[in-house]
């Protein structure tokens, strides 16, 4: 809690780009808790390093996500927003953090296991260390919820342990975070594998809408979406492609599926692919448009960005302090 409200904290690495799915599955929820919540938001540059970034183009996308999201909606008077390596008290604090962690929990986790295999030239301890500093980013803020896809729920749950590890230790340091699962039906896929998430890291472009798609590319993709030879507009689990559509549709116009496959009747999947098009491109144009004013006001990033990290570094501090003395540190 801060004050009399329930902290939400969420991060992102700024890596691939920020997809459709990225935006109905989590920002769009986002924006609808600024006002419930203490949403702290970071872009997560720190964790990213555990795989090789050209500096040059890491530091372009770091600042290019970091405009996105204020573009999206994201609130600076009511969210606090700051790159994560701008608040040293991550690192810090996931050292400390590391001394009750074990190896073992560590190796056994799933991303772990895939990253290793996928980067195998580049096994670092950062990559084995990854879910500590997740842990550092959300006990400094006594954060009582994350939301979380699957992929890291794993995480989520090592944060829980070590949060529960040191409160039994010591006393009562960290709230133990709970996760929080976006509202259903918001989970969208790839549009050329429609059995996979759309990925911001997907190698083939045409599976994701990349959030600044301008809106020819948008409607290409979606014309070469891949469906099924049916030829029925209708939801079903068979039909992944056409339900991942009909899904899109529905979330970006605020309808439910059903709703929306009543439109449908009678028409193919040329009339879907075109509506869902439209449709996507109207609710992105705002966000590009905002987009293109912000990554050419440096001077306004900045100073939201700034004025984010001392907000987060203030709280952050506050939960430092109580560890290093816990911990038996002497006091500076
Ligand atoms: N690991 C998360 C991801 O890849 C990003 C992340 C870093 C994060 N720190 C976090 C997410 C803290 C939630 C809370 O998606």
């Amino acid at each position: 809690m801060l004050g009399d409200k329930k902290v939400v904290y969420s991060a992102v690495q700024p890596t691939g780009c920020i997809t459709l799915g990225n935006f109905l599955g989590a920002i769009n929820n986002w924006l609808k808790m600024q006002d419930d919540y203490v949403n702290i938001f970071a872009i997560a540059d720190l964790h990213a390093l555990t795989v090789r970034q050209n500096p040059a183009e890491y530091r372009k996308r770091a600042m290019s996500f970091f405009a996105q999201y204020l573009a999206c909606g994201l609130d600076p008077q009511k969210s606090i927003l700051y790159f994560q390596s701008h608040v040293h008290q991550h690192a810090e604090l996931a050292w400390i953090l590391n001394c009750f962690t074990y190896v073992g929990e560590m190796s056994r986790m799933t991303q772990f296991k895939d990253k290793s295999a996928k980067h195998a030239e580049n096994i670092n301890m950062g990559l084995l260390d990854y879910p500590v500093l997740m842990a550092a980013d959300i006990l400094l803020y006594q954060s009582d919820f994350v939301p979380v896809g699957i992929d890291q729920k794993q995480h989520l749950e090592i944060s829980r342990d070590v949060a529960i590890r040191f409160n039994n230790l010591y006393s009562p340091t960290f709230t133990v975070p709970e996760p929080f699962f976006g509202k259903q039906g918001t989970k969208i896929f790839s549009l050329q594998d429609p059995t996979q998430k759309m990925s911001k890291s997907d190698p083939d472009p045409n599976g994701y809408i990349n959030l600044i798609d301008d809106p020819d590319t948008i409607v290409k993709k979606f014309r070469r979406a891949v469906t099924d030879c049916d030829g029925r507009v209708i939801y079903s689990e068979d039909k992944p492609g056409v339900s991942n559509l009909l899904t899109i549709l529905a979330t970006v116009t605020d309808r439910t599926v059903a709703d929306v496959e009543k439109d449908f009747v009678g028409k193919g999947y040329a009339e879907l692919k075109n509506e869902v098009a439209d449709a996507v491109v109207e609710r992105l144009r705002p966000i590009r448009e905002q987009y293109d004013r912000l990554i050419n006001d440096k001077e306004y990033l900045v100073s939201v960005y700034k004025e984010g990290a001392e907000s987060a570094s203030r709280i952050a501090q506050r939960t430092l302090n109580k560890v290093y003395r816990k911990v038996g540190l002497v006091e500076r």
